[in-house]
């Protein structure tokens, strides 16, 4: 279990990771390539004093994962990929502080974009924030699953199962996972001070997915397209507290 200043280091590393996705947000625009904004990741965690917490993490080639249209999650940056009006973008950041991890994740669409879309960029916003009164010591990973799925559904949309949240602290991913689907009541038990990372992926389909040649950058299979909200949140006592 972290203590008191290990939570702060990783309250730390959140904040600076969600500052990083601001900032490369203010970016996006048609024209911009992926690769472009790997290159500012670069130096936002230079100039913020963190390192990636992605590169060489199990051989990812790149700092931050940028996942666009029906990419769902862990979108490889590339040179020639060109950013267009009507796309919606999903930047991932994850940074160690100080031996510390922060991971955060959110979605946004590039110029105008269909209303469907901003509409699926705001359930996996609005289902993050749903699951957070799951979150409290004692309560169970299934709750927020549950929660989350049932939120999603009500707007005809899909939970994707192939990836789920997960501990985090002194590694990226640590116990327990967090599924965003699940029976009230069952799966793991939340303890007091511990770290989640909570991120809703879903789809406009069915949400099943597959991954490219790449080996990395994880699709839908029907290609329809995706959004994925992640924040690093603290279990309390009787609550939580939103860390990035
Ligand atoms: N936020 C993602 C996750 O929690 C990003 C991981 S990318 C990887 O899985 F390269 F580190 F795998
Ligand atoms: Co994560």
């Amino acid at each position: 279990m972290l203590d008191k200043k290990e939570i702060e280091m990783v309250r730390t590393a959140c904040k600076k990771a969600r500052e990083i996705i601001e900032e490369l947000k203010e970016l996006l625009c048609d024209g911009i390539s992926t690769y472009e904004l790997e290159l500012k990741s670069i130096e936002l965690m230079k100039t913020k004093k963190v390192v990636s917490a992605f590169k060489g993490y199990n051989g990812y080639p790149a700092n931050i994962c940028i996942s666009v249209n029906y990419e769902v999650v862990h979108g490889l940056p590339k040179i020639g990929k060109i950013l267009k009006e009507g796309d919606i973008v999903s930047l991932d950041v994850g940074v160690i502080y100080k031996g510390y991890y922060g991971d955060c994740a959110d979605t946004f669409p590039v110029g105008k974009v269909e209303v469907k879309y901003i509409k699926l960029i705001e359930v996996a916003r609005k289902a993050f924030k749903k699951a957070l009164k799951e979150v409290y010591a004692g309560s169970k990973t299934g709750n927020i699953g549950f929660v989350i799925e049932n939120f999603v559904q009500k707007y005809g949309f899909s939970v994707v199962r192939d990836f789920a949240g997960h501990g985090i602290g002194k590694k990226l991913h640590e116990r327990p996972e967090i599924p965003n689907f699940g029976k009230r009541g069952e799966g793991d038990i939340l303890y007091e001070n511990q770290i989640i990372a909570i991120e809703p992926m879903i789809a406009e389909g069915t949400g099943e997915t597959e991954i490219l040649e790449d080996g990395w950058t994880a699709v839908t299979k029907d290609r329809k397209y995706s959004s994925h909200y992640e924040n690093c949140v603290l279990v309390k006592k009787d609550g939580y507290e939103i860390l990035g």
